[in-house]
């Protein structure tokens, strides 16, 4: 475990995931507590989709939004990472 997750209390699942977010997916949504405030897609934070929801747009993408699962982008452990990260933070920020 790294330093900043030590200090930060959250799981390595929890600072993976908003890495995985602010690298991929910030450019696009807005979501508070990942200090995003991408445009392009829903604002994440009114969304507030759960778990699956997530995991099945980041495996399949829609519209501009890129298939990270289905192109290799993100492997199976950041993709549930960022699934988790997002249902659990969204609308909270
Ligand atoms: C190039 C811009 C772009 C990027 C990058 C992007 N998205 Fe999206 N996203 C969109 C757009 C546009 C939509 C709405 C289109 C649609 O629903 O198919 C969307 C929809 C969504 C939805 C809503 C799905 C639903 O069923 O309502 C979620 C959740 C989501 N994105 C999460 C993510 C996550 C997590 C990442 C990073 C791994 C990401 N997005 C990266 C543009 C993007």
């Amino acid at each position: 475990m790294s330093e900043r997750e030590a200090r930060s209390g959250e799981g390595s699942l929890s600072a993976e995931g908003k890495e995985v977010f602010t690298a991929n997916c910030g450019s696009c949504h807005t979501l508070q507590a990942a200090g995003t405030t991408g445009t392009v897609g829903p604002d994440l934070d009114e969304l507030e989709p759960d778990l699956a929801t997530v995991e099945h747009q980041v495996v399949n993408g829609g519209g501009p939004m890129p298939a990270f699962g289905k192109e290799g982008i993100l492997n199976a452990k950041e993709i549930k990472a960022v699934a988790t990260y997002v249902s659990s933070v969204a609308g909270q920020g």
